[in-house]
C-alpha cells in the first residue's frame, strides 16, 4: 500500500462512494445496526439499484459459515472479479467481507466505508482480514486491503459509549507506539473528544506509515499488535463465557499487562509504564471482565499467529513513542503481569 487509500469525508461523500461506476456490477453488504440507524444508506443502494446484504456484527460469528452466506450473495448476484463490494461497518463487518471477497474467484475487489472508531482509526487499513476459527481469534485470515477507504465521522454519533471507549484503545496504541507528543495530548484530553477528525487524521497516518512499509507483517509491523498478545488471548477466552469483552476492551487489560512486561524486558522507564497504567485505570478503562481461569490464557497465548514454535514472541514498549517486536518472554513472566491485570 504505496498511496493513501484513505480519505476523511461528509455524509454526501458516503452517499457519492455509493454510487456505482456503471461498468462493473456492484453490491452492498453492510452492519445491519448502522443501516437501522442511517436508513438512507439502503436508500440510497436502492437509488443505485445495488444489491444489499445485511449482516448481524456478533464476534461469535465471525466464522466460515457466516462466510458461506456472503458467498451465496455473491453467486446469487453473480459477481464476477471486475465487480465491486462496497463494505459499510466497523472492523468485524470489514475483516469478515473482506476475507470472504479475497478469496471469491480469487479474489474481488472492496472499498471500504467504516462505522466504527476501532474500525475508522485502525481496522479500515493494513489489509488484515479473517475469521475466528474454534473460538481462536482471526486464525483464517489473509492480506488484502481496500482499494479505497471513505471515513465519515458522523457515523459515530450514533455508536454507543461502550464501543467508542473500546476502540479508543487502538488510538492509543497507535500513540504509544509511534509518537510521544500524541500521547501528551490523548492522556490529557477531556474524553471523549469533541472532534474526531484530528485523532482519526494522526491515528490513520501513523497506521498507514507502518503498514506502508511493511504490508504482509514481516517485522515493523508487528509492533501494531502491542498489547496484543495477551489481549487476544483473554478476548478469545471471554468468548467461551456469557459475557464477552468487546476486541478494545481486551486490548486495554492486554496493554495495561504488556506495560508491565515492556518494564522488565523491553527496557521500558517505570515511571512510564505506570503513568500508562494509571492512565487506563483513572479512565476507567479495565471493564466488563468476566470470570476467566487465567491459567486457561496460555493455552490461548500459545495460539497467537506471532508465535514462532512454542515460544511467546511480544511487540513491547521500548518507550513511550517507540515500540519493538519480537521479544521472547517467558510462561511465568506472562501469567504474572495478567494476574496484575485481571486480579488486581
Ligand atoms: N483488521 C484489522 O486491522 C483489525 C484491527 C482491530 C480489530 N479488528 C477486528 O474488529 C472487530 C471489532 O470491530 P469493532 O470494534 O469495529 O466493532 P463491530 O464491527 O463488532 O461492531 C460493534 C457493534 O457496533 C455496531 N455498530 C457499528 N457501527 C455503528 C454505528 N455507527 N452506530 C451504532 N452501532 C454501530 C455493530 O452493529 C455492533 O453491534 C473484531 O473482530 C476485531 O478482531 C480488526
Amino acid at each position: 500500500m504505496s498511496d493513501k487509500v484513505w480519505q476523511l469525508t461528509d455524509r454526501s461523500g458516503i452517499e457519492q462512494a455509493l454510487h456505482p461506476d456503471r461498468t462493473h456490477a456492484q453490491v452492498l453488504v453492510a452492519d445491519r445496526r448502522v443501516c437501522e440507524l442511517h436508513p438512507w444508506v439502503l436508500q440510497a443502494a436502492a437509488d443505485h439499484h445495488t444489491a444489499v446484504l445485511l449482516l448481524d456484527a456478533i464476534e461469535t460469528r465471525k466464522t466460515l459459515a457466516t462466510c458461506a452466506d456472503v458467498w451465496d450473495f455473491l453467486s446469487a448476484q453473480r459477481m464476477d472479479r471486475r465487480g465491486r463490494v462496497i463494505v459499510l461497518g466497523g472492523g468485524w463487518t470489514l475483516d469478515l467481507v473482506a476475507f470472504a471477497a479475497s478469496v471469491w474467484k480469487r479474489g474481488l475487489q472492496f472499498d471500504f466505508l467504516p462505522t466504527t472508531l476501532l474500525a475508522q482509526a485502525d481496522a479500515c487499513l493494513g489489509g488484515k482480514c479473517g475469521v475466528n476459527y474454534r473460538g481462536a481469534k482471526n486464525q483464517l485470515g489473509a492480506f488484502a486491503p481496500a482499494r479505497q477507504v471513505w471515513v465519515w465521522p458522523g457515523f459515530l454519533e450514533t455508536l454507543p459509549q461502550r464501543e467508542l471507549r473500546a476502540g479508543w484503545a487502538e488510538v492509543v496504541k497507535h500513540a504509544l507506539i509511534a509518537d510521544a507528543r500524541y500521547w501528551a495530548e490523548l492522556s490529557t484530553l477531556a474524553w471523549p473528544p469533541t472532534d474526531w477528525v484530528p485523532v482519526l487524521e494522526r491515528s490513520l497516518a501513523i497506521k498507514g506509515a507502518i503498514v506502508s512499509q511493511d504490508p504482509r507483517e514481516e517485522g515493523l509491523r508487528e509492533v501494531l499488535n502491542f498489547g496484543h498478545t495477551l489481549g487476544h488471548a483473554l478476548e478469545s477466552a471471554s468468548l467461551t463465557t456469557e459475557n464477552p469483552l468487546l476486541h478494545g476492551e481486551a486490548i486495554w487489560y492486554g496493554m495495561w499487562a504488556e506495560s508491565l512486561i515492556s518494564e522488565h524486558a523491553a527496557g521500558l522507564d517505570p515511571a512510564a509504564g505506570q503513568a500508562i497504567r494509571a492512565y487506563i485505570e483513572a479512565q476507567d478503562f479495565l471493564v466488563n471482565l468476566p470470570v476467566i481461569d487465567v491459567d486457561s490464557l496460555l493455552d490461548w497465548v500459545r495460539q497467537d499467529k506471532k508465535n514462532m514454535g512454542m515460544r511467546t514472541r511480544l511487540s513491547l514498549l521500548t518507550a513511550i513513542g517507540s515500540a519493538a517486536p519480537g521479544y521472547v518472554v517467558a510462561d511465568e513472566v506472562l501469567t504474572h503481569a495478567m494476574r496484575q491485570a485481571l486480579c488486581p
